[in-house]
């Protein structure tokens, strides 16, 4: 596995994957890799000729206050996961590569998409999101990108900055991966205490109560919503930052649960702020009725 970090070479090697007529799969992260990663990249790797995983902690996707100083890293330790994977190329940028002195260009899809759920607590998030994703695309210029359900607001609005731009390339999602008790695996779940690993299946479980309830046959959102927040708050740690039931395209509120929706919520436990949803599809609701 090579390892690039100089944004010139990724364009060179990216050039001649494609001029060989070698499909080039990226898995854009963080860094911190758990399975949740993993599965993007086993996905990546059975898709694509080529596959690159990025490693870089995005300055602006975080507000002043956030955790951008702690945010987990182990690069040596996500390095030997890759290369098991079979992973080609790790781009590892530096925050000055990625954002030279004076760079002031952003990407924004706009409010309607990015003020909505996290954006609500996280105004300048997903700018921060679409800005770092889309000079990753023209950089690895990859023929599919992968991203995690798990962070479904995020995919949405990349959808839609692919859509909007032109990208010429496939964004692919991939599940959330889990714990065995349900808690969806990410790279802050090490902020939690053992008390507080324990509350934070709240999550999990009121997005399996929400379940239930359509399985039953509720289709009132605010019904939903109500419930799943009752049970969140008998956590003593808990406390909701929202629970919403959105269209998955355009994340605009849905009253009723008709066809497909998604239903997200963040929950901070103790100070630790995390995301978990359920995609609920078509097939769900047939299914369920
Ligand atoms: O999901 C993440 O880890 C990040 O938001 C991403 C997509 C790598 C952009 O920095």
């Amino acid at each position: 596995m090579e390892r690039i970090t100089e944004i010139n070479a990724m364009n060179q090697r990216a050039e001649m994957v494609r001029r060989q007529g070698r499909t080039i799969g990226l898995v854009p992260t963080m860094g911190f890799l758990h399975q949740g990663h993993l599965s993007l990249v086993r996905m990546a790797k059975a898709a694509c000729d080529f596959v690159v995983v990025s490693i870089f902690v995005n300055p602006t996707q975080f507000a002043p206050g956030e955790d951008l100083e702690d945010y987990p890293r182990d690069l040596e330790r996500d390095e030997a996961l890759l290369k098991a994977e079979g992973v080609d190329v790790v781009f590892f940028p530096s925050p000055l590569a990625m954002y030279p002195q004076g760079s002031s260009t952003t990407v924004s899809v706009g409010e309607e998409m990015t003020r909505r759920l996290c954006g609500q607590s996280r105004p300048t998030h997903f700018n921060g999101v679409t800005t770092v994703v889309a000079k990753l695309f023209h950089m690895v210029k990859p023929h599919q990108a992968f991203f995690g359900q798990k962070d479904a607001q995020q995919l949405s609005i990349v959808r839609k900055m692919v859509r909007d731009l032109n990208f010429d390339l496939e964004v692919v999602s991939g599940p959330i991966v889990r714990e065995e008790d349900g808690l969806a695996l990410s790279s802050r779940n090490v902020y939690l205490s053992e008390a507080e690993r324990r509350e934070a299946l709240v999550l999990s479980r009121s997005l399996a109560f929400a379940r239930e309830m359509v399985a039953k046959g509720t289709r009132d959102s605010e019904e939903i919503i109500l419930g799943m927040r009752s049970l969140v708050e008998k956590a003593a740690s808990a406390r909701v930052d929202y629970i919403a039931i959105v269209d998955p395209v355009d994340l605009k509120p849905l009253e009723r649960i008709e066809e497909t929706a998604l239903v997200a919520l963040a929950v901070y436990v103790g100070k630790t702020r995390l995301i978990d949803n359920w995609l609920m599809e078509e097939k769900n609701v047939a299914h369920h009725v």
